[in-house]
């Protein structure tokens, strides 16, 4: 590619979409152009890319025309209809919704863990699950060394992860509460799910449902973490259970992973380990205090592990503590980082 590559953002004005913004800014992919698209109601607002003032325009079919890769975040239903139509007008396509991820057809992608199934792909990849992805980084590692029998995860989830509106209910509600209204006083639209009956309040507060209730009892958040590990790790034979946390964080996931692996491995050995893998970085020094924490994940790209000890009755059984800014390695990088992964492998074309 000798100019660079057209590049279109569906969803531009969202919370992942406006990082994916910034991580083009900073990409080594290079780029021709840069297309915002966004619902009517945003058509016509601009933003700056590296000093230059773009327009954002309403997404149709046609936007397509001429763009070579096109980043999707505005929901699963907008990628349902214009994924394909993209793909049709010649575009590739990194979709950051759930929509396709469990689809045969589309690789299910973190570049640090399986680039090689982008190999197999027919126009459209899928972005996993922002809790997932964060897991799958601290934990293949761990995998390809010991080999990996089982995963227990709680999650600590940032509230950003629901979508712009979400932080901007979190912080009305905040400030309700501090100014004196009472808990039932807050009036909750969105959280724990839009689309679900009931709302709750998010602030100063701790909900046990993402997305909505599913097979078992499980919520849609817990299944991804479990079907997606699977596809991405290419084992069904791990067990993995997971309950899905929100918690009044804006930014920053993080997650109590306590695993199994079928050789006994040291924590020493995981810390010397992680220390040198990608996308990963050690913080895990207890006599310090030294831990990762959400606050300081924000705008990093990489996955912060820490408090990493052995399960006291299980000879096999690890525990630690994972952390990463859910909009970058959850979403907006990791999207990048597979649009850069499919240049370095010259992969940026529909096959015929
Ligand atoms: P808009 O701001 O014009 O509504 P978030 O995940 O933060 O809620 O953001 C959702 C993103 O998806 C926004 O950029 C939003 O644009 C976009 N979006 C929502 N509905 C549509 C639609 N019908 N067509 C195109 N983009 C849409």
């Amino acid at each position: 590619m000798e100019k660079g590559y057209r590049i279109a953002v569906v969803g531009a004005t969202g919370a992942v979409g406006t990082k994916m913004i910034e991580m083009l800014e900073e990409t080594t992919l290079p780029i021709e152009s840069i297309k915002l698209l966004a619902s009517k109601r945003s058509a016509g607002k601009t933003r700056i890319f590296n000093g230059v003032t773009l327009t954002i325009e309403e997404l149709v079919p046609d936007s397509f025309n001429d763009v070579d890769i096109a980043l999707f975040s505005a929901g699963g239903g907008i990628s349902k209809i214009y994924a394909p139509e993209a793909v049709k007008r010649g575009a590739v396509v990194v979709d950051n919704t759930s929509y396709f991820r469990m689809d045969k057809e589309v690789p299910l992608v973190v570049p640090e863990v399986n680039p090689a199934a982008l190999k197999r792909h027919k126009g459209i990849i899928a972005n996993p699950n922002c809790s997932t992805i964060q897991m799958m980084v601290a934990l293949e590692p761990i995998r390809k060394e010991a080999g990996l029998n089982r995963i227990i995860v709680s999650t600590y989830q940032a509230v950003s992860g629901a979508g712009a509106k979400a932080v901007e209910e979190l912080k009305r509600e905040a400030k309700e509460f501090l100014a004196g209204k009472s808990k039932d006083e807050l009036d909750p639209q969105i959280l724990p799910a839009g689309s679900d009956k009931k709302h709750y309040s998010i602030a100063f507060n701790a909900l046990p449902q993402i997305d909505v209730f599913a097979e078992d009892d499980y919520t849609y958040e817990e299944w991804k973490m479990i079907n997606e590990t699977h596809k991405i790790m290419e084992d069904d034979a791990i067990k993995v259970a997971a309950t899905c946390v929100r918690i009044p964080v804006v930014s920053g996931h993080s997650e109590s992973v306590y695993i199994e692996t079928k050789k006994e491995m040291s924590p020493q050995a995981v810390k010397d380990l992680l220390a040198k893998s990608p996308g990963v970085t050690l913080e895990d020094d207890p006599s310090q205090q030294i831990y990762p924490q959400a606050l300081n994940s924000v705008d990093k790209k990489d996955t912060f592990v820490g408090r990493i000890r052995r399960d006291l009755d299980v000879k096999t059984g690890l525990h630690m503590w994972v952390v990463s800014d859910n909009l970058l390695k959850g979403a907006a990088w990791n999207s990048v980082q597979i649009a850069e992964t499919l240049h370095e492998m010259d992969l940026v074309r529909v096959p015929k």
